[in-house]
Order: structure tokens, then sequence, then C-alpha cells
């Protein structure tokens, strides 16, 4: 075990929303925080502010190999690392171009993983350590037109649920956060990275119609990413981390609906919330 134990705080995604919250909140706690964004200037009035940050683009390995090292230089391990980075692929299952659908699982999946495993070994060698995984509502519901985007979250439980118990021997608690909508620039770049239902396609309406859908959620009272920095704190701080922290109660409640409700019930209540697409 090394002499002190580190408890670094190695945050991915911090140009905005969640990601920037949580690292003003727990370095404003006093903290050691490395906020990282792939485009460093997007992070460059934390730096001036005095924060430690690093370029993270997760999906590029050199990149995350030199962040983990230059945390491991410094600290001795990453101590706590937030895997926040991530966005929404939307579209219907149809019309998205595989491409896009790999980059989808590029950055939400296989980036969280690969830095998750590039940090363990320090982990575990000082015999302590914290993962906590941004994943969503969307971990455990399905709204149309978000497909990929919530295959990636349910990979993302899955991921987490396994590392849980292969990790506690070594001291390492993995935490799931599961937001639901929270204002940040998550719905301008899902409604931005929209695909499919273009001009003749038959989803052209029910792209239209879901991305109002959405506009309008977002638009209502939706709780900011403070919410989420808050059980971030926890998951990384308390003694005893809980495994699970869903956040805000709109949330909780849809979870708990798709728990009692069969499948065509729930396809019922889904449709009361979607359009579905129309056939000519
Ligand atoms: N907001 C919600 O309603 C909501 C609900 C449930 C779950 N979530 C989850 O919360 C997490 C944070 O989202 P947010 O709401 O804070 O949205 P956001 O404001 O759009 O932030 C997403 C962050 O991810 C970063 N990112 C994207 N691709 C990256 C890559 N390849 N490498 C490193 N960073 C990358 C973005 O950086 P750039 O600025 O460079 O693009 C940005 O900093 C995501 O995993 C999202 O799925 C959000």
């Amino acid at each position: 075990m090394l002499d002190q134990i580190s408890k670094a705080i190695l945050i991915t995604g911090c140009s905005t929303g969640i990601g920037r919250a949580t690292a003003e909140h727990l370095a404003a706690g006093g903290h050691t925080v490395y906020a990282t964004a792939r485009r460093l200037e997007s992070i460059a009035d934390l730096g001036a502010k005095g924060y430690k940050t690093l370029a993270l683009d997760v999906t590029d390995e050199a990149s995350m190999q030199a962040a983990v090292r230059a945390v491991e230089q410094a600290e001795g391990a990453v101590g706590v690392l937030v895997n926040n980075a991530g966005y929404a692929q939307d579209g219907p299952i149809e019309e998205v171009p595989l491409d896009a659908v790999r980059r989808q699982f590029e950055t939400n999946v296989f980036g969280l993983v690969r830095l998750t495993q590039l940090v363990l070994p320090g982990m575990r060698a000082q015999k302590w350590g914290r993962v906590i995984n941004v994943s969503s509502v969307g971990g455990k519901v399905v709204f149309p037109g978000g497909g990929f985007y919530h295959a990636t979250k349910w990979a993302v439980e899955a991921i987490s649920e396994a590392m849980r118990f292969e990790l506690r021997p070594f001291g390492i608690d993995v935490a799931v956060i599961e937001p639901g909508a929270i204002k940040s620039s998550y719905e301008e770049t899902s409604l931005g990275a929209m695909a499919g239902g273009g001009e003749g396609s038959p989803y052209a309406q029910f792209n239209r119609e879901r991305a109002e859908r959405v506009a309008a959620a977002y638009a209502g009272k939706t709780a900011g990413p403070e919410a989420v920095a808050k059980v971030i704190e926890h998951a990384a701080t308390s003694k005893h981390p809980r495994t699970r922290y869903t956040v805000t109660a709109q949330a909780r409640m849809v979870m708990s609906l798709r728990r009692i409700l069969p499948d065509r019930a729930w396809d019922r209540f889904i449709g009361t919330q979607f359009k579905p697409p129309r056939v000519e």
C-alpha cells in the first residue's frame, strides 16, 4: 500500500453541465479535483481560477493514458474517478447510421471502460478507490427515438453491476448516478445529433414531434446540474457510499412505473408521452 492514500478526484467532461458543476462543487469543498475536457480551452476559465485541469478525450487512448499518468505522478493514484463524459445520439433505430452508433458507444461505454481500466491498478495498489459512473434514468427505462443512447446507459449499468462485485475486495466502491432531466448542454447536443427522419423518411414526423417533446420537457421545471454534483460528492466522500443515486423525483417515479407495469401497459403509458411514427 502507498504511504498515503490519494483521494484525488478525476472528472471527465467538465466543459459544461454536470461535469463542470461537479468539479466546481467538489473543489469548493476543499477536495483535490482534476477537471478534464477534450478541448482544454473549454475549461481555461477553471484553470485561471487555480483548478487543476487536464486534456482528456475518452475516445483517445493516448489522451487517457497521459491524463492518468499526470494524476498518478502528482498524487500517487487517481482516488476517485467520475466517468461523466457522454452525449445522446438520438434517432429511430432503422435510420441512425452505424458509424454514429459506434461513436456513441465509443464515448459513453468504451471510453468509460478504458479509463476505468487505466486507473484501477493505482486504486488497487492503495487498497482504496471510488468509481462513479454517470448513467441516467435512461439506464433503466427506454424512450422511443433514443434507443442507442439508452443501450449505452444500460451497458453502463451492467458493467457497473459487475465491477461493484469484482472491485469490492480491493477496497474500491462503485456507484451509479441516474439523473433525470437536468439543465445542461445535453438537450442541445442531443437535438443537434439527432439522425434520420430526413425528407421522405417514414420517421420525419416522429423525429420532429419527439424533438418538440424533448425541448418542452427541458423548457419545463428542470433541476440544475448542482443537484447531481451533490450526490456525486456523497458517492465520492461518504464512508458508506450508496450503490445507486437517482436524481429528481420524476426520474424515481418513471423508474418505479417501469418496474411495476407489464410491457404493453408501459407502451400505452409511453404513448401518452410520445407520438408513434404515422403510417401513410
Ligand atoms: N442532462 C441530462 O438531462 C442528463 C440526464 C441523464 C444523464 N445525463 C448524463 O450526464 C452526463 C453529462 O451530461 P450533461 O448533462 O452535463 O451534458 P453536457 O452539458 O452536454 O456535457 C457533456 C460533457 O461530455 C463531454 N464529452 C463528450 N464527448 C467527449 C469525449 N469524447 N471526451 C471527453 N469528453 C466528452 C462534453 O465535452 P464537449 O464540450 O467537448 O462536447 C461535455 O463536457 C452524460 O453522461 C449524460 O449522458 C445527463
